[in-house]
């Protein structure tokens, strides 16, 4: 496990976006994992930037987003959907018809999570994925859990992790309980795994995730068993390392 402290937010996002952008160069057909969050947000702004001018070219790209709530459509300004289009698609030439969420609004969890499998299959496996860091230990919405999750499933959302989540929604109530997720074991499979985490909130878990025991209590801990991991974390978030 590769792990690059940055000085801030900031040079996290660049440093990050470095990365997306080599992987983009060296395989312009490459399918790329992505994730939502506010952690995400400043890479996904460097990644327009260089489209807009004129350094990296989307066209052949295709996308796997880690999860989206269950039960949200994608004109939802909360859905994950719509951040992905808001926050990265809407202002760059990737091809909206290669970029995948899992249907939140397909009721059928069975379904939903075969179909999200396929769609993963299909692309022929993940080059790059992203992942932030749940102030738990999740990954995705991999919660902590007994035992690590294979594919796609429907997952129940902790309590803290709802809480966490409360602050994009007008009301507790709105928040969705529920989400279908990428498992442990599709992240896995990526050849390459990009984790970015900032803010001192996420000391402790930076910690125990990435230099504690590996357990499905911890889900980020997996990470520590993939051949080729590079977190980048702020100052803040590494204090502890
Ligand atoms: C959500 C997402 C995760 C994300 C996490 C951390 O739960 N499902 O993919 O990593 O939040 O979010 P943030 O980056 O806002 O701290």
């Amino acid at each position: 496990m590769n792990i690059i402290k940055a000085e801030d937010y900031q040079q996290m996002s660049r440093i990050a976006a470095n990365f997306i952008s080599a992987q983009i160069v060296l395989k312009p057909d490459c399918v790329l994992g992505l994730a939502t969050g506010s952690s995400p947000t400043g890479t996904y702004g460097e990644l327009i930037k260089r489209y807009q001018s004129g350094d990296l070219d989307f066209s052949k790209v295709t996308s796997v987003n880690l999860d989206e709530y269950k039960g949200l459509s994608p004109e939802n300004d909360q859905s994950y959907r719509y951040f992905m289009d808001t926050n990265l698609f809407n202002h760059v030439n990737i091809d909206k018809n290669r970029t995948y969420v899992p249907d939140g609004l397909e009721p059928d969890a069975a379904k939903a999570c075969a179909d999200y499998d396929a769609v993963i299959e299909n692309c022929g496996g993940i080059d790059l994925q992203l992942l932030g860091l749940g102030n738990n230990g999740h990954i995705g919405f991999n919660e902590p859990a007994d035992a690590f999750a294979k594919g796609t499933y429907c997952v129940d959302l902790t309590p803290s992790t709802i809480e966490a989540n409360a602050r994009f929604f007008s009301s507790m109530d709105e928040v969705p309980k529920q989400a279908y997720t990428m498992g442990i074991q599709s992240i896995m499979k990526a050849k390459k795994i990009l984790v970015i985490v900032s803010g001192k909130a996420k000391a402790g878990i930076v910690k125990e995730a990435f230099t504690g025991s590996v357990t499905p209590k911890v889900p980020a801990s997996v990470l520590q068993l993939h051949p080729d991991v590079t977190v980048i974390a702020d100052k803040e978030a590494a204090s502890l390392l």
